[in-house]
């Protein structure tokens, strides 16, 4: 943690007392993507990069928000009973919303309390910020106000905050994967039962290397949501013939049955993505623990192909990355990673080739683009938790 929050935090709400700390990770998706409210699975882990939150109690019940990511929007303050979306109150509305739902599944707030925020998530990445603040404030309610929140709550009461609050149709995955991380491992997510399972992610002499486009994108404004009506016509499509409750129920082989059902060509793909990209996962996570990496990369490969063809969230910026990324020397796999629309891609790459690999294709994004990509190499860490 940056060692001058703590003074930091003294400043910006001018006190002395010193606060309780707490970091919540961002995440990367490693394979099933856009799978999770299609009643599938997921293989997500939580990363270095996160949210740090630092507070201390007020003796009225008032809140105050200031983020050290947006210093010109200053300290926002709230009243515990007024937690309504509020335009104005921009990033602050994170926070606010876990502490209305937190409130309103039962647990008592007794009093306000003075909220530093610091992310060192890249805005925009796609490594879900906002999950990672909405957990990183669950975990600090939890500590400075005595609950006792079951952790599974506190991730759907993040995924509340996300669909009914903030207006995003977001699955449960960022804030599982954000609640539930442990380092050196990835977890396999069933996101009909919530049954999982963790998964050692040991990459002798490979890294799992996470590229940035640059390319702002935000979920509320992109066509997340258009994706998940499609899905929704193709199932209601299937259910004429079908007892399922979701895509995540059909094989490939009962999906090239029946998909005839789907009326609209749209939805067809959108339905092939999710069906093929589930199976891909189970198949992935398969090849992981029986030691075949390069099993798990190819279907990686395959995964942002589909999610490029069938599913059309990828984008040239992404495209252009992910491509060249096949073509470098010491690749075991590369592809797209969360939403998409921008955002960031990973690839699992030799470390004695890492070097070489960033530069050829920062070279080629550049080129064709117009400006830099970023590199960072993605450490597996824990989930959200008191420091
Ligand atoms: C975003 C959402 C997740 C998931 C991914 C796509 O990160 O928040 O719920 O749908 O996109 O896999």
């Amino acid at each position: 943690m940056k060692k001058d929050l703590v003074q930091d935090f003294q400043r910006v709400f001018d006190t002395n007392e010193g606060p309780m700390r707490f970091f919540a990770p961002g995440r990367i998706n490693l394979i099933g993507e856009h799978t999770d409210y299609n009643g599938g699975y997921v293989f997500p882990a939580a990363i270095s990069f996160g949210t740090y939150a630092l507070a201390v109690k007020r003796k009225d019940r008032y809140f105050r928000f200031y983020s050290a990511n947006f210093p010109e929007i200053g300290i926002i303050t709230s009243e515990l009973e007024d937690m309504d979306y509020c335009k104005q109150d921009d990033w602050a509305n994170y926070p606010k919303g876990m502490i209305k739902y937190i409130r309103e599944a039962g647990y008592e707030i007794s009093g306000g309390a003075d909220i530093f925020f610091y992310g060192d998530i890249p805005n925009g990445a796609g490594l879900s910020s906002s999950a990672s603040i909405e957990m990183a404030t669950g975990v600090l309610l939890e500590n400075v106000f005595g609950l006792d929140i079951e952790r599974l709550e506190m991730i759907k009461l993040g995924q509340q905050v996300e669909n009914e609050y903030i207006g995003v149709n977001s699955g449960i995955m960022d804030q599982f994967a954000i609640g539930m991380g442990k380092k050196d491992q990835a977890m396999l997510l069933d996101c009909q039962t919530l049954d999982y399972q963790y998964a050692p992610i040991k990459l002798d002499r490979y890294s799992i290397i996470i590229i940035n486009t640059n390319k702002q994108r935000t979920l509320a404004g992109s066509k997340y949501n258009e994706r998940r009506r499609e899905c929704d016509e193709a199932l209601s499509n299937l259910q004429a013939e079908l007892p399922i409750q979701s895509l995540g129920e059909l094989s490939v082989s009962q999906f090239e049955q029946y998909q005839h059902l789907i009326d609209n060509e749209i939805s067809r793909l959108r339905a092939r993505h999710a069906v093929t990209e589930n199976e891909r996962t189970k198949q992935a996570v398969r090849k992981l623990q029986a030691g075949d990496l390069a099993g798990f990369g190819q279907l990686m490969n395959q995964s942002h192909a589909s999610l490029e063809q069938d599913y059309e969230v990828t984008g040239k910026e992404l495209d252009t990355i992910v491509h060249t990324a096949w073509k470098q020397p010491g690749v075991i796999g590369a592809r797209m990673t969360g939403a998409g629309f921008g955002g960031c891609a990973i690839a699992i790459v030799a470390d004695d080739q890492i070097a070489e690999f960033k530069q050829q294709v920062n070279q080629v994004y550049k080129d064709t683009i117009g400006y830099d990509a970023t590199f960072y190499t993605a450490a597996i860490h824990d989930g959200a938790k008191k420091l």
